[in-house]
């Protein structure tokens, strides 16, 4: 799959490198999106050298002129991970200030997988607001929340279930995770 991974400022930024590690690791074509706020705090919570280096293409939020904010660029979904309250906003109200927004709106009105990773608690009403805005135009809103049922045993347990959940949305098998009723827990992409 072609797939454009966005990171935004907001915490979570070991949730993207995973998520990035394991869409590498099944070869997919991976164009990703880093804003000026998002790059600061991978710089605090991972490693932004090896964030960048599971990408094909890695690109400034600057840059609208990059393939990407075409619609007629072949892309077959887009993962803002995490994604910010301004982010979120943003895209639930149509302003396309940056490439990861312009690429994001791209995504809706090509009817593409559009999936926002938001993280942030609690929540006012105008964050619940535009997440509700986003989910009516198309996105799917997937909250980086704590569960038990698979039993995690580390932070990384976690983070797999998270990057599961994403994977399960974008269609790509995994085995990150002991799904609810399976037996055994199995490690590693
Ligand atoms: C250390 C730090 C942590 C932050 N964490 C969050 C967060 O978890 N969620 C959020 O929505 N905003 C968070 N913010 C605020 C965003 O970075 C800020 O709204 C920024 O303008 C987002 O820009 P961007 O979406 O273009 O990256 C944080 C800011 C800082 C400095």
């Amino acid at each position: 799959m072609r797939i454009i991974v966005a990171i935004t400022g907001a915490s979570g930024a070991p949730v993207a490198e995973r998520l990035l590690e394991v869409l590498k690791k099944g070869k997919h074509q991976i164009y990703l999106i880093i804003s000026k706020n998002g790059e600061a705090i991978v710089r605090a919570e991972a490693d932004l050298a090896k964030v960048k280096s599971y990408a094909d293409r890695v690109f400034r939020e600057d840059e609208l002129e990059a393939p990407i904010s075409s619609g007629s660029f072949p892309i077959d979904a887009m993962v803002v991970v995490p994604c910010s309250m301004k982010t979120l906003a943003e895209i639930a109200n149509g302003v396309e200030e940056n490439l990861i927004v312009r690429a994001a709106l791209v995504s809706l009105k090509q009817r593409r997988k559009l999936v926002l990773v938001p993280r942030e608690t609690p929540l006012a009403e105008p964050y619940i607001v535009n997440m509700l805005k986003a989910t009516r135009a198309g996105a799917v809103v997937l909250l980086p929340v704590l569960t038990f049922y698979h039993s995690p045993r580390t932070v990384q347990d976690l983070i797999d279930f998270i990057v599961g959940r994403v994977l399960e949305i974008l269609g790509i098998e995994h085995n990150l995770y002991k799904r609810w009723g399976n037996e055994g827990f199995s490690e590693g992409a």
